[in-house]
């Protein structure tokens, strides 16, 4: 199924907003199923606010540290989002974790991106402790939001292989180059009608994703390959 319109997309960042950024970039490259027509953010300062004014996206903070209750926020954000009519709501480096009422409203329309490979390193600090683990692989994750944390449908992963004389900030560095590629692919695949959550289980072109859609980081010719797919769909 192709939708005819572009679908509406609100970008929810709370820092330096690379990941949106790259979404954008890609959108302003690429003939696109979808329009960032907004950007909301918990943190008044984020910088990828900045970004947005700079392209004339409409802007809503939701400033986290100024409510009273937690309960408050929640309501404020939801309000927020609601009112910007969107077609998808993608999370893009937002680290407050969005309420049940939030999932509830936009389910099956939620998206995040992390950098790990789930169900392997939910949760913060994926870095540090894929390097302290003696990991070979990291990588970042698109998936679906649900309400269990970085715990929803996976939908496509980036593989990054771990050097042994990798750091922090060069694994880190490595990843999100791969996954910031990766994210705006899977949002237009969404977008184009391509993707969908039925039942709790995503499916692409029609057919249960019983296993995400893996791609492998080139890191030589910065590119994105992707794995055979003949066991990926049910
Ligand atoms: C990205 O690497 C994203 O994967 C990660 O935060 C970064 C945001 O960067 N997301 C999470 O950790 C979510 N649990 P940005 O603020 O520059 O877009």
């Amino acid at each position: 199924m192709s939708l005819t319109r572009k679908q509406r997309i609100c970008v929810l960042l709370s820092g330096s907003g690379t990941t949106f950024a790259a979404i954008l970039d890609y959108q302003q490259r690429h003939q696109t199923h979808f329009e960032i027509t907004h950007v909301v953010s918990d943190n008044p300062r984020a910088q990828g606010l900045d970004r947005a004014r700079a392209h004339n996206i409409p802007t809503t903070v939701v400033p986290y540290k100024q409510f009273a209750c937690r309960s408050d926020f929640d309501q404020e954000l939801l309000d927020t989002v609601v009112a910007c009519a969107p077609d998808l709501v993608v999370l893009a480096g937002f680290m407050r974790i969005v309420d049940s009422a939030f999932v509830a409203r936009f389910f099956n329309k939620l998206m995040n991106i992390h950098p790990s490979l789930l169900p392997k390193y939910p949760g913060l600090n994926t870095y540090e402790r894929v390097l302290s683990a003696g990991e070979s692989r990291h990588g970042s994750s698109v998936h679906f939001v649900n309400n269990v944390l970085d715990g929803g449908p996976v939908i496509a992963q980036v593989v990054v292989l771990i050097d042994n004389n990798d750091s922090i900030a060069t694994l880190s560095a490595r990843v999100q180059e791969a996954e910031r590629m990766l994210y705006p692919v899977v949002i237009d695949w969404f977008c184009d009608g391509r993707l969908t959550l039925q039942q709790g289980q995503a499916h692409l072109d029609g057919k249960p994703l019983v296993t995400p859609r893996i791609f492998h980081f080139d890191q030589h010719h910065g590119e994105l390959h992707l794995e055979s797919t003949k066991s990926s769909t049910g």
